[in-house]
């Protein structure tokens, strides 16, 4: 066995592989030490016998120091290796083609609504698509002779008695006749009309809110659309105008508007001679809460009713809300929003 061999083949091994090739070779059931030490049978003399043997070992540990030497630093060295090739930098900016995909910015907004309206204290409560006449109409103080119950508008299903819901105040409805009052709920939800242009698609959103208690009045109403707004428009600059109105299910009954300016096709709040409308709401009407079985003398309150669309073509800037159901592709990379932004920052708006 030629020693000084060995111990060089093994501090030149370049690879933790190559090590244990050599050192199975020296070392393992067949290897040249374990078989010089097997041979030690073979001898005779017993004084030669254990002065090889002694010799032998010594060999053997000193082969197992050199390899265990070795093997340290070739495993050290290929970890080292492995942590530079692998090695990523924080530091450098997404990549635009980004392959990762995007919120559609209605889910931003329902988001947001959400968000606003639990702070608030309102819980989250749905309803079917699928009404029939009494909630969708007759509930609400809706008359036999309503013009809201025009075929023109209302998408009849085929049996004639069940539609597609043509507002969210249906739940209103159903929340009070089970949960009856004191109730505070906010509802979003799809709506279905029979109409289509740029401001206006069959199938649109909207957010109802409904809150019944002994005391709740009007200044609440508007203290918490006023809240509603500032919060979801991230401003303290946009002046509101509340105009009365008429709703059959609530009494007196008003609309918001907000002021802005309409400028190629584009919607800016807070500025400008216009004003664009943004929600109903009033009182909740005694006949309807006493057809919920509230005790209209006890309780009292309020609900609105506001399209989300709307909420999001203003603060976003969009001009037409048939793009949101289109699928059109550069629309949505325009508008749609990377999931890591904060959903109260409204530059969080990819692309602009
Ligand atoms: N349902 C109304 C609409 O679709 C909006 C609305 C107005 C809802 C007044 C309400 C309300 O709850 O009180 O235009």
């Amino acid at each position: 066995m030629d020693k000084n061999k060995i111990i060089s083949d093994i501090r030149n091994a370049k690879t933790v592989d190559e090590l244990n090739v050599i050192r199975v070779s020296v070392l393992g059931k067949n290897g040249i030490v374990t078989g010089a030490l097997k041979s030690l049978a073979q001898i005779a003399n017993m004084e030669e016998k254990k002065s090889r043997g002694a010799e032998l070992n010594l060999i053997k540990t000193e082969m197992e120091t050199e390899i265990n030497a070795a093997m340290d630093a070739l495993e050290t060295a290929e970890t080292n290796a492995k942590l530079k090739s692998g090695r990523v930098d924080v530091t450098l900016p997404f990549a635009d083609d980004n392959p990762s995909g995007l919120l559609h910015p209605f889910t931003r907004v329902i988001d947001e609504v959400c968000e606003i309206f639990s702070s608030m204290g309102f819980a989250y409560a749905t309803g079917p698509h699928i009404e029939n006449d009494f909630y969708n109409f007759s509930a609400l103080n809706i008359g036999p002779n309503h013009p809201a119950r025009d075929m023109k508008d209302t998408f009849y299903l085929q049996d004639c008695e069940n539609l597609l819901r043509t507002e969210t105040s249906a739940v209103q409805i159903r929340t009070m006749e089970t949960q009856k009052a004191p109730v505070k709920i906010f509802a979003p939800g799809a709506v279905f009309r029979n109409e289509s242009d740029a401001t206006h698609s069959p199938m649109f959103n909207q957010v109802e809110g409904l809150w019944i208690d002994e005391n709740v009045t009007m200044q609440d109403l508007l203290s918490v659309l006023t809240t509603f707004l500032k919060e979801f428009f991230c401003t303290d600059e946009a002046p509101l105008k509340i105009r009365q109105h008429h709703f059959p299910f609530t009494e007196p009954s008003i609309e918001i508007d907000v002021r802005c300016e309409k400028k190629n096709g584009q919607i800016k709040i807070g500025q400008g001679s216009d004003w664009i409308e943004l929600l109903g709401a009033g009182m909740v009407h005694p006949t309807v809460l006493k057809t919920c079985g509230i005790d209209a003398e006890k309780y009292q309150g309020f609900a609105f009713g506001c399209g989300l669309e709307r909420l999001a073509m203003v603060k976003y800037g969009m001009p037409d809300m048939r793009e949101f159901y289109n699928s059109n592709i550069n629309w949505l990379k325009h508008y749609g929003f990377k999931y890591y932004n904060n959903p109260n920052n409204a530059n969080g708006l990819n692309g602009n």
